[in-house]
């Protein structure tokens, strides 16, 4: 076991955990924040991706020791006081959702990105994106999304 501190979502945790733990074990199994999903678990599919100290990263290669002194943000940390953000808004009314199972890796990598650069060239989107995959949408909708989030991010 070792004992780590952290920050996720804006709180500062001291916990103690098992040491062959990963980030994702440890948001999902520990801390109850099941928003993360594992995919494939070899850091390819980028389904469990989260925000570490300002960059997207795939959760299930963070080891736990990593994690000391991280300041981490999850996908739940998108809706506040029950409102969803524009970026889940814009994913919901452009129909980038279908299983959902890809959703949260798909919004943290594209929060990362836009918290970075505000007015991204489509270039940026997919390269920020190409750690992401979806089986269902065809990546087209997802894509639009991100455009259309970045237009109500401006008003
Ligand atoms: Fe981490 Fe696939 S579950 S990259
Ligand atoms: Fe199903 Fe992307 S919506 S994997």
């Amino acid at each position: 076991m070792i004992d780590i501190k952290f920050n996720v979502n804006g709180k500062d945790l001291e916990i103690s955990v098992d040491d062959s733990k990963r980030l994702l074990d440890i948001l999902r199994e520990d801390l109850g924040l099941t928003g993360t999903k594992e995919g494939c678990a070899v850091g390819e599919c980028g389904a469990c991706t989260v925000i570490m100290n300002g960059e997207a990263v795939n959760s299930c290669m963070i080891l736990a020791a990593q994690v000391r002194g991280a300041k981490v943000e999850t996908v739940e940390n998108l809706e506040q006081n029950d409102i969803l953000s524009r970026l889940q808004e814009a994913f919901l009314d452009n129909g980038a959702i279908q299983c959902g199972f890809c959703t949260p890796g798909m919004l943290m990598s594209t929060k990362a990105l836009l918290d970075k650069n505000p007015n991204p060239t489509e270039d940026e989107i997919k390269t920020a994106l190409e750690g992401n995959l979806c089986r269902c949408t065809g990546y087209v909708p997802i894509l639009h999304s991100v455009k259309d989030a970045v237009t109500r991010m401006k008003k």
